[in-house]
């Protein structure tokens, strides 16, 4: 299929100016970095979080009051799945544990290998397969100052330049600090990172960064961290329960206020059962398939916001909760890669960012927020965007640069996952330009927790993309695979001390404050009552299709 001969015409203009920006790239000749008014300027003009539309507030609760994407609120203003009055706990199967830990992405994962490390029992819950998270969605790195030249106070710097200064400082040190530790302990875990051929780790640039500290493995380190993380719970058999296709619906509390475990539902068998624990980690991941502003997205298909869900009603707050990340160079074209991630990575080994006329317009490492709003910019205000046959707007990414700067052969080992996903629609990277444009990428809030993981909530804690406050208003690259690391190792560990401290048994499997959520909606007036979450799985089904499955059904006639 490959690029049309429309779209060969204007690729011809990215070709006439390529050599003379090689040159310059080989010189350290860079376009200008913006300054900051700069970037307040063009963030505040075209960054779809501070646009007033498709905001409002959330309307009970702790949060009462704050704005948040209106698809994240009617997610928290959501009934239950289950009426607490119209169950029978006692009826239902039930399985007892100490920790529960619910997700099972590289946050879920890490915490229960360090709490059954420290001799726990866990159950590890998640609503499909293990590993089916964000994290194996991650493709260009994690940071980690391990090198000489760098050291955690720079990254620390750095993460609080990139959050604009708002991140929550406590967190951030605990993740700089952490991030050698978890280097050293997932390399021990047999992750194979990219080396030099003297055996030391290749390190690289992320967008904001001031040193190179980008760890990676080729364009799948996500998926390299969950394959040595999955390998190792899953072979702790004695102490690690991992039940699949079964998501949490609800978080007991007993009458001192403490969790007291989870109401699981099995989507293959579509039966509840309860499970009974001394703390619960909560480690749902991000919000991506909400698809907030009608934005297409890199995340996998489960990141439907439930932690957040299931911890508020459970009583728990939110920081930053109205901050989304959009990842500047999502896929514009072919249609059916639309949305999926283009590695930061790509720009790192050198690829320029260029508009219809072949001309650079923007700094490639500039923070994740300011580059997406400048190619925003370019495309809807100054018209200097390419369109694709079905009307979507994007910018070049000059991939062939690459071997331009770095020899033959570049491409398929630094980015093989890339070039497999244009190469099968005739698209060769190493040749032609990537057309990309923001994609939805990432929750930058969510959870409050401190540097310990605790939510405030006795019993509950929290890590990975479903919390909020480490990232402040924006994430560097690399740093949310070191948080998910990072905070689900604490999760483990603080869930360990909890239950060292705990006080008689596992208390009542209480539902109370399920009960003083339906009465806060209820009294709304206006929530409809068939919009239920945590929404489990997104529903892309158009609303004429499922009109068609009802007709069907009630007539008889659905196949
Ligand atoms: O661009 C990327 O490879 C994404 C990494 C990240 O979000 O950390």
């Amino acid at each position: 299929m490959g690029y049309t001969p429309e779209m060969k015409e204007l690729i011809k203009r990215v070709e006439a100016t390529r050599a003379e920006r090689v040159e310059k790239t080989k010189r350290g000749e860079y376009f200008t970095p913006m300054t900051l008014d700069q970037r307040e300027d063009v963030l505040s003009k075209f960054h779809p979080d501070y646009m007033p539309e498709g905001r409002v507030a959330v309307r009970y609760g702790q949060n009462k009051g704050d704005v948040y994407p209106e698809e994240v609120v009617a997610c928290l203003e959501s009934y239950p799945r289950i009426n607490p009055d119209s169950v029978d706990l006692k009826a239902l199967e039930t399985k007892t544990t100490d920790v529960l830990v619910i997700g099972a992405g590289g946050a879920g994962t890490s915490a229960a290998l360090i709490a059954a490390q420290k001799g726990l029992k866990v159950i590890l819950a998640t609503k499909l397969r293990h590993g089916d998270a964000n994290t194996v969605m991650a493709e260009g790195g994690i940071q980690g100052a391990d090198h000489e030249v760098d050291s955690p106070y720079y990254h620390y710097l750095d993460c609080i330049g990139g959050g604009h200064f708002t991140n929550k400082p406590e967190l951030v040190a605990a993740l700089t600090h952490d991030a050698p530790i978890v280097l050293n302990w997932l390399e021990k875990l047999g992750m194979m990172f990219d080396k030099k051929p003297d055996g030391r780790m290749l390190v690289r640039h992320g967008g904001g960064t001031c040193r190179k500290r980008m760890h990676s493995a080729g364009d799948m380190t996500g998926s390299e961290i969950m394959r040595v993380l999955r390998d190792e719970a899953r072979s702790r058999t004695d102490s690690i329960d991992i039940m699949e296709f079964t998501a949490a619906v609800e978080i007991f509390k007993d009458s001192k206020g403490r969790v007291s475990g989870a109401l699981m539902y099995n989507l293959e068998t579509e039966e509840y059962m309860v499970v009974k624990a001394k703390a619960v980690v909560v480690a749902t991941g991000g919000n991506g398939r909400l698809h907030i502003q009608g934005f297409a997205c890199t995340n996998h298909y489960g990141a439907t916001a439930d932690g957040l869900v299931l911890a508020y009603r459970a009583g728990a707050a939110f920081d930053f909760l109205h901050s989304t990340q959009y990842h500047p160079t999502g896929a514009a074209y072919p249609e059916q890669n639309v949305g999926l991630l283009i590695t930061e990575k790509v720009r790192g080994l050198g690829a320029n960012l260029l508009n219809i006329n072949g001309e650079q317009f923007v700094f490639e490492r500039e923070p994740r927020d300011v580059e997406s709003a400048a190619i925003i910019r370019e495309c809807i205000e100054r018209g200097n965007g390419i369109r694709t046959p079905v009307g979507r707007l994007g910018v070049w990414l000059d991939s062939p640069m690459i071997e331009m700067l770095d020899g033959p052969g570049t491409v398929e080992k630094e980015l093989p996952a890339k070039f497999m996903q244009f190469i099968r629609y005739g698209i060769d990277i190493r040749k032609e330009p990537m057309l990309i444009y923001p994609t939805l990428h990432y929750q930058n809030g969510g959870i409050r927790i401190n540097a310990h993981t605790e939510t405030g909530v006795p019993g509950l804690f929290a890590a990975g993309e479903v919390t909020g406050g480490v990232h402040g208003e924006n994430r560097l690259m690399g740093n949310s695979l070191l948080d998910v690391t990072v905070f689900g190792r604490r999760a483990g560990a603080r869930a360990f001390d909890y239950i060292q401290n705990f006080d008689g048994d596992i208390g009542e499997l209480g539902l109370d404050h399920v009960r003083e959520v339906m009465k806060e909606l209820d009294a709304l007036k206006d929530v409809p009552k068939e919009r239920i979450g945590p929404m489990l799985l997104p529903d892309y089904t158009t609303p004429e299709v499922r009109q068609h499955q009802l007709t069907a059904h009630y007539e008889g006639t659905m196949r």
